[in-house]
């Protein structure tokens, strides 16, 4: 039954071409080719400046270099990246690690503290390197205090071009992330008990590409490809776009039979590109987001021009990544259960508890508020490691049957593989492949992979809060 539903929602997703009835039937990947080297250069410090949501406020940025180009990266398919990243955080401590979120790289460059490398110590330096081996839509991130590094910027764009069976018009990255940032223009504390133990500490801005609701230009009834990403820590967006149609055809950088944008749940770290086709010269549409009750205006897209196509829209599919097909047939079940400790629902009654003592004097101890498996990653987790959640044989297939048993969203990603979203006992979802997928409040979702990358893999919770007290774990492919 989980199945049929995603399969029937497949199979109507049609435009003016026959519906693929599952990814399989998607164009093949393109050909590998010669590798090339891409060196690029990030050096993590801190860089006051503003960004164009609050004008006039120096903010004590964390950033991979002065521009905002320092932070995005473009590859062609078959390039080798090789990255010098530079620690020049000045708080004793301060480590990072980078992890090229998406990518099913060598576990080695990975980019996870202890786990799979020793951390980046301030004035230190490492060089990752590696070839992706799937085009499309990535970011990265460090993975080392995460909810304050990325809460003060440093996250970076990966685009693995060389996808596209046609090319599109245009093509726009469409980051989305808010900003804590008090009235007197300093950063609000990144981990608050009350939103560690709900649904995490929210920005008081938005932005888009850092800035409130742009403007973004595009060529006039012409076919655009948004890649849009979500790399709030906290924020859960459901996006839609008002006054042009549109188009889903990759979730989380990897091509899915393209079907019509409604709209679309994205957690954070969770990312979709769309195809939209714009108005005509002149006109506008909107990209918004439908997650609460009055959708929210997110970016402006402004047709200039003469028309690009006159056709109806039928967005070309984008190549399919080379992944091995889970076989289903056999494969062992493995049940992930997700749920509050004692001390996290404690937190969440008390802060609905207008009665309660404050919330900001409760001493916050990591690691206790969110498990897998009853299992919460240990305050002291990041020395010393616990057990995996589970041992996967390298080349088998996986049946991870994903349980939230709480009251809130939980963006669940796995590291180094891509599972295919087999179905869910709530909602139909189309057929499709993520590194992320949003399990919702008492939902059952179930996921295949075939665990082909061997090392050791984290597993987690994306709403950083969540993560960094305790609803992270790993898993050992071998
Ligand atoms: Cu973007 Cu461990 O994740
Ligand atoms: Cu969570």
């Amino acid at each position: 039954a989980l199945l049929g539903a995603a399969a029937a929602l497949g199979g109507a997703a049609a435009f003016g071409r026959p519906a693929p009835a599952a990814p399989a039937e998607l164009p093949p990947p393109v050909a590998p080719v010669a590798e090339r080297i891409v060196e690029r250069t990030l050096v993590a410090a801190e860089r006051p400046g503003t960004l164009p949501c609050l004008p006039g406020r120096s903010l004590p940025l964390w950033t991979f270099g002065p521009r905002p180009e320092d932070s995005v990266i473009r590859l062609r398919r078959g390039e080798r990246l090789v990255a010098h990243v530079s620690n020049r955080l000045t708080r004793p401590g301060e480590h990072i690690s980078i992890h090229w979120h998406g990518i099913r790289l060598p576990n080695d460059q990975d980019g996870v503290p202890y786990l799979t490398q020793q951390p980046i110590e301030p004035g230190g330096d490492h060089s990752y390197s590696f070839v992706p081996p799937d085009t499309g839509t990535f970011f990265f991130h460090t993975h080392c205090n995460t909810v304050e590094q990325l809460g003060r910027g440093l996250a970076g764009i990966l685009i693995v071009e060389g996808d596209e069976t046609e090319p599109y018009d245009a093509d726009e990255i469409v980051a989305l992330r808010d900003w804590r940032i008090a009235d007197d223009g300093s950063f609000l504390p990144f981990l608050t008990p009350e939103g560690a133990g709900k649904a995490g500490s929210f920005g008081t801005i938005r932005s888009v590409n850092g800035a409130a609701d742009p403007d973004i230009a595009v060529p006039a009834s012409a076919d655009v490809r948004l890649r849009v990403l979500n790399i709030d820590p906290t924020r859960i967006v459901e996006i839609g776009i008002e006054g042009a149609e549109a188009a889903v055809v990759a979730i989380d950088g990897l091509a899915c039979p393209p079907f019509p944008l409604r709209s679309w749940r994205m957690g954070p770290a969770m990312r979709a590109d769309l195809v939209v086709r714009t108005p005509r010269d002149g006109g506008a549409a909107t990209l918004v987001d439908y997650f609460s009750a009055a959708p929210v205006p997110l970016a402006r897209l402004v047709a200039g021009g003469p028309d690009r196509r006159t056709g109806a829209f039928d967005p070309a599919p984008l190549r399919r990544a080379a992944i091995a097909p889970p076989v289903l047939e056999g494969a062992e079940r493995l049940p992930f259960v997700f749920s509050a400790t004692a001390t996290g629902a404690a937190v969440a009654a008390l802060a609905d508890d207008p009665d309660g003592p404050p919330l900001g004097s409760l001493c916050l101890s990591a690691g206790s508020f969110w498990a897998i498996n009853k299992q919460a990653w240990p305050a002291d987790g990041h020395t010393r490691l616990p057990p995996p959640l589970a041992l996967l044989e390298r080349g088998r297939t996986y049946r991870f049957e994903l349980q939230n048993v709480t009251p809130r969203m939980h963006p669940i990603h796995i590291h180094g593989h891509s599972f295919t979203v087999l179905g869910s006992n709530k909602r139909s979802l189309p057929p499709h492949i993520a590194d992320t997928v949003l399990l919702l409040p008492k939902e059952r979702l179930d996921v295949a992979f075939v665990a082909d990358n061997p090392g050791a893999w984290m597993f987690h919770c994306h709403i950083i809060e969540h993560q960094e007290t305790g609803m992270m774990g790993y898993v050992r492919v071998a």
